[in-house]
């Protein structure tokens, strides 16, 4: 059974989904959720994840410069043991510090193709750009922003998605199956 903690800043619908395949779906037997870290100590998700049964922490990074925020970060995961850190959500550049301490456990979920979209409201520029399919990537995360290798991608049919409310739904409704289904096939291949 492999160990995950899931770090969001916000609403953790992707979380919710993930804590579901653990305790009920694909991930059962195959991984458990050890902790839910957020950034935001008023994140949504934390509240949900708490209904779930889970442990949660926050640490505020206000004010903080990201090393010294990493670190604080690194300071309290090293009360736990875990295989792999899944951002969920977590909307935060991790530093070269943070990288560096857990290379290679790092997962991130990114609501586009990573080779033509990285960063904030990749469902905005699909909707803007009249696409007419987008696609979900799973990357690994290294010190750039959505440039880590690519682990798996999923394609969301836009045809006919006429509001960007209807693109999200679409997207998310994508993201929420295939993250868990990435996350199998990854630790499966790694044992
Ligand atoms: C999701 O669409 C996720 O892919 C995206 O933020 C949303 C979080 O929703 N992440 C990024 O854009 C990272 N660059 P959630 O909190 O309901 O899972």
């Amino acid at each position: 059974m492999k160990r995950i903690i899931i770090f969001i800043s916000g609403r953790g619908s992707n979380m919710e989904a993930i804590l579901k395949e653990c305790k009920n779906g694909i991930l059962r037997g195959i991984a458990e959720v050890v902790l839910v870290f957020s950034d935001k100590e008023e994140a949504k998700g934390l509240e949900k994840a708490k209904e779930f049964d889970n442990k949660t922490a926050s640490i505020s990074a206000k004010g903080k410069k990201r090393q010294i925020f990493d670190r604080e970060v690194i300071n309290l995961l090293s009360d736990y043991e875990f295989d792999y850190i899944v951002l969920a959500g977590y909307m935060r550049i991790l530093s070269d510090v943070f990288i560096k301490e857990y290379t290679g456990k790092i997962i991130n979920i990114h609501p586009a193709d990573t080779n033509f979209h990285q960063g904030l409201h990749a469902y905005e520029w699909a909707f803007k750009n009249k696409l007419k399919e987008t696609k979900i990537t799973v990357h690994y995360v290294n010190e750039g922003v959505d440039t880590g290798k690519i682990i798996a991608q999923a394609t969301v049919d836009l045809r006919g998605a006429h509001t960007l409310e209807e693109v999200e739904k679409r997207g998310l409704a994508v993201e929420h199956r295939f993250y868990s289904e990435v996350l199998k096939e990854i630790i499966r291949n790694r044992d």
